[in-house]
């Protein structure tokens, strides 16, 4: 699977953490009279994030209400933010929150009761990644600041679309993508996965133009002015809008695709599995708690496969092969409804507990809607990508599954280890108590930490005090710790097993043994996945004379699969074989996915071509989101 993982993070940030050891617990905050936490919330000490400025420890937001005017000619929103607060600790003198390239215009505080009075704010240095603190200053009494402020052309966290790079080529686009420290560019908020808070939003842009967030749609005319409301406590990196020309189409009562009109019937037919892919989730954890699901289909630049925004998943255009077979994106996005948006990770450092558990949560989606032989098929390969990580990882730490107190960046927790070896800590478990035992934890899991933020500690206490102690000697503690804190694979790591990849690779054995032709490979019945794995595992040394058989054969460079052209890709750079230079330049010029760029150029790179790299680059670099960019430009720039 693909590996999100940033190459280097240019900046060494310098904090303090309250939790350092992987089993410290820091002091906790005393609790006001007014705090409403959930006896389970009670009971945990607050955690240290050390990629927020937010003091909410000290006073903590509850609700944001945002009033944005999206400005195309500018490229920037206009906002003002209101936000309910609540103190931790009496008497905390001030609100921090964290905010990117934001020009403050202006600052006041209430006490609820309907009058505004200025308040003393300042607006501290610029870091990299973090961005700068702003702190303002709450008199006693004080419940609501409210910030006026106007984002920047370059906010991190949106990427604004010309017309021209648009399919419909007629109107402008802007959307946000704020995992993991997006947010803080779009408003000031506590932009931190600890915090968890309602929000409504009022959002005005040119007429005719759609604006969707990840809440309840607006179902008024498209009058250019939109009202929104998410009722429901999320973290503020699961805050998402997007503006352009947005059609809609159903797939059901409850689901259906957004995107330009050119886009729509083809993304619904080809998530037409979703309302399944639904109930298999619900039987095996639990109801959907977020009423409608819908899907947004973005334009290609948009950098991630998916983004499980809540209510509207945002996806990668690059799934619509036309058959069905890239929705397993859709399935994860949706776990995410689970795992992620209902029990969040609480820092970044806990990104296994967002993207691990999914992960297995996918699969077990994916089995119950296309069964088990596909299933298994992906845990193979999440496997085999899973060892290549662990295998190239020079810094061991980075390979458990708890992420260092020291991590640089949040990117490096988003990386086959948290995805990969998080999902296979599940099956190891699942292999040990038994499915049906296994089944009935994780949905109990979601029950009782649903709507909060957790960290590993609180995953592992819950193991033990729920499904450990009622099977004692099942797992141990030490094979526990072994998965979670200590880095590599464990002894205890599940092995899975294909028949239908076995069979692909008898295949390509007698193909490079010269025992048959590749138009003589045996693929009638070959799914996308079983070309995908024959692809993925082509040996170093595969000749240009053995690609060019290949793609005579079964037309790899042409296919419409963005995950097979993918895999063919890097094997055709590393193979030297040019036929495929043309369409690896037009993929990458149209596409703007991360798990597909960033290793296709730094192939290209490592084969000498880096001329050819930075050539195609310097085309394809405005379309690009600016996180794509960032990380480019460190390499091609
Ligand atoms: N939450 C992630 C996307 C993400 C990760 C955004 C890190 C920002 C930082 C999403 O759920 C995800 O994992 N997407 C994958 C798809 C998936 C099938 C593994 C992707 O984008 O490739
Ligand atoms: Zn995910």
């Amino acid at each position: 699977m693909m590996n999100l993982r940033s190459v280097a993070s240019a900046a060494v940030l310098a904090f303090s953490l309250a939790a350092c050891g992987k089993n410290a617990v820091p002091p906790a905050a005393g609790a006001g009279p007014e705090q409403s936490a959930t006896a389970s919330e009670e009971k945990r000490a607050p955690v240290g994030d050390a990629f927020t400025y937010a003091n909410y420890m000290d006073a903590r937001v509850t609700n944001a209400d945002l009033d944005l005017t999206v400005d195309f000619d500018r490229k920037v929103i206009d906002g003002v933010a209101t936000l309910d607060f609540v103190r931790e600790k009496a008497g905390a003198p001030v609100l921090d929150l964290d905010t990117n390239d934001l020009t403050i215009k202006w600052a006041q505080t209430s006490a609820g009761d309907g009058s505004w009075t200025p308040a003393k704010y300042s607006l501290g240095p610029d870091a990299p990644l973090k961005g700068s603190k702003l702190e303002i200053e709450i008199p006693e009494g004080a419940t609501k600041v409210r910030i006026a402020y106007e984002t920047s052309p370059g906010a991190i966290g949106l990427q604004w679309l010309d017309a021209a790079q648009t399919a419909g080529k007629k109107s402008p686009y802007v959307y946000s993508q704020n995992e993991e420290l997006g947010a803080r560019s779009m408003a000031p908020l506590q932009d931190t996965p600890a915090v968890r808070m309602t929000y409504t939003a009022h959002v005005r842009v040119p007429k005719g133009l759609r604006a969707v967030m990840s809440a309840e749609q607006d179902s008024g005319p498209r009058d250019g002015d939109y009202t929104f409301k998410m009722p429901q406590k999320i973290p503020s990196y699961l805050i998402a809008l997007a503006v352009g020309d947005i059609d809609f189409k159903a797939i059901s009562n409850e689901v259906g695709a957004y995107s330009e009109p050119s886009v729509v019937a083809d993304a619904a037919k080809e998530f037409e599995d979703t309302p399944q892919m639904i109930a298999a989730a619900q039987a095996l954890y639990g109801p959907y708690r977020w009423g409608r699901y819908d899907m947004l289909i973005l334009p290609p630049s948009f950098p991630y496969g998916g983004m499980e925004n809540p209510r509207l998943t945002f996806l990668t255009p690059t799934l619509l092969a036309g058959d069905k077979s890239l929705v397993d994106t859709v399935a994860h996005e949706l776990a995410h409804s689970w795992s992620g948006n209902l029990v969040t990770n609480a820092t970044w450092r806990d990104a296994w507990l967002n993207e691990g558990v999914t992960t297995y949560v996918e699969n077990r989606i994916v089995e119950k809607v296309y069964g088990r032989e596909r299933a298994e098929m992906e845990r193979v390969l999440e496997l085999k990508d899973l060892k290549q990580t662990v295998a190239d990882e020079d810094r061991p730490e980075l390979t458990a599954l708890k992420m260092p107190a020291d991590m640089a960046d949040p990117d490096d927790a988003f990386s086959d280890i948290s995805y990969n070896k998080g999902a296979f800590f599940l099956f190891f478990l699942e292999s040990r108590f038994g499915r049906e035992a296994f089944d009935g934890f994780l949905k109990s899991y979601f029950d009782h930490f649903a709507f909060q933020s957790i960290t590993t500690e609180d995953f592992v206490a819950y193991l033990k005090s729920h499904l450990m102690a009622a099977h004692p000697g099942a797992v141990t503690d030490d094979e526990i710790n072994a998965w979670v804190y200590e880095p590599g694979l464990p002894s205890t790591l599940p092995v899975p097993h294909s028949d239908a990849f076995d069979r692909v690779d008898a295949e390509r054995a007698d193909w490079l043994a010269g025992k048959i032709a590749a138009k003589d490979i045996d693929a009638r019945h070959w799914s996308a996945l079983e070309f995908l794995h024959f692809v993925g595992s082509l040996p170093d040394g595969t000749t240009p004379a053995q690609m060019a058989d290949l793609d005579a054969a079964f037309g790899f460079t042409a296919t419409k699969n963005a995950e097979i052209a993918f895999a063919w890709y890097m094997k055709a750079i590393k193979a030297g074989y040019e036929p495929a230079m043309p369409a690896i330049e037009a993929f990458l010029i149209r596409v703007g996915r991360g798990k597909f760029i960033y290793p296709l150029y730094a192939a290209l790179k490592e084969n000498g071509r880096e001329d050819f790299a930075r050539q195609i680059y310097a085309e394809a670099r405005p379309d690009y989101h600016p996180v794509a960019q960032r990380r480019l430009d460190k390499t091609l720039g």
